[in-house]
């Protein structure tokens, strides 16, 4: 594999395209329009930048990564591509729209995979030009950063198109782990009934957002607390991944959380928005309850 095609210039997108320009590849990365996928690259320019100052990479490295980058406004230098990487919003008719506009430009030999977090990938092979060369391959937040890299397979994808993805992930240096395509595959499996169950707990009165996060962090000895976590990931990640697994496994267990349910219709949906469980437009979050 030579050049990689990044759909979506986001959080996650912006991070397998960075990755993958480091490792290397020439990277096509796409968006909505022109500007959000320079805008996406920009973002990479600062982190490399900030990189660069740690001395974590050279200054020439990171010059080189950058300029294999190249933001497109359409699908239209995507034939180029040897593997696609969808990662777009994680609305599944967002993606099946997407499949069928790059699959015109898809190369015979290139491979279609998607950075759903739970969407099931056999079903998402349907929309897509031929399912043999289709699979999911799921980076975590932040990409650069996060190590593992779930590889799922539908059952139509052949085991060439398996192995081709499996060569292209370890080349970013990555842990890659195999699971079967099932709702929420292995992480968000375990991770969302957590983070679901912490907002039960805030939703109930349980505890405070701080405590709750101070519990968990501290007493797990987690990176962060589950809230702060929800509102890394998006509360509307969060609430459609909850709700794939809910419709997936028909299991009441997986419920989503009255108040996650409440904030997303708020649009209050973490980070991005600069408010979910913690309002972030001042120098430090400050919890919303
Ligand atoms: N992009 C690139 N690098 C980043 C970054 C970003 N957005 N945010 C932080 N980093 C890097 C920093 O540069 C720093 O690197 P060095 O140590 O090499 O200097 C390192 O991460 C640590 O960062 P900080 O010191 O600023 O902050 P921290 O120690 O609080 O760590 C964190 C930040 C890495 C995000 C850490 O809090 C963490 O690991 N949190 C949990 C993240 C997690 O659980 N992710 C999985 C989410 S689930 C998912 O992604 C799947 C899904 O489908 C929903």
């Amino acid at each position: 594999m030579k050049t990689i095609g990044v759909i979506g210039a986001g959080q996650m997108g912006a991070g397998i395209a960075q990755v993958a320009a480091q490792a290397g590849y020439r990277v096509l990365v796409s968006d909505v329009d022109l500007a959000r996928a320079e805008a996406g690259k920009a973002g990479i320019a600062k982190r490399l930048a900030r990189a660069v100052e740690k001395e974590q990479i050279g200054a020439d490295d990171a010059d080189l990564a950058l300029g294999r980058i190249a933001p497109q406004g359409d699908y239209a230098a995507f034939g180029d591509a040897d593997l696609i990487v969808e990662a777009a919003t994680e609305r599944e008719a967002v993606k099946r729209a997407i499949f069928a506009e790059a699959g015109k430009v898809l190369a015979p030999h290139a491979i279609l995979a998607t950075n759903t977090s739970s969407i099931p990938i056999t079903r998402l092979a349907q929309a897509s030009p031929d399912p043999a060369r289709f699979m999911g391959v799921h980076f975590f937040n932040p990409v650069p950063v996060m190590k593992p890299i779930e590889l799922i397979r539908g059952l139509a994808t052949s085991d060439a198109t398996v192995a081709a993805v499996e060569a292209f992930a370890q080349s970013l240096g990555k842990t890659v782990v195999h699971a079967n395509d099932a709702p929420g595959f292995i992480v968000n499996r375990v991770l969302i009934p957590m983070l679901n169950e912490a907002i039960f707990a805030l939703g109930e009165g349980v505890a405070t957002i701080r405590d709750i996060d101070a519990a968990v962090s501290l007493g797990l000895n987690h990176p962060m607390g589950p809230l702060t976590l929800a509102d890394f990931i998006g509360l509307d990640t969060c609430l459609e991944i909850a709700r794939v697994l809910h419709e997936g496994t028909g299991d009441p267990k997986f419920r989503p959380a009255p108040l996650l349910v409440k904030y997303v219709e708020a649009g209050w949906l973490g980070r991005k928005t600069k408010r979910g469980f913690y309002d972030y437009s001042g120098a430090e979050p400050v919890p919303t309850r």
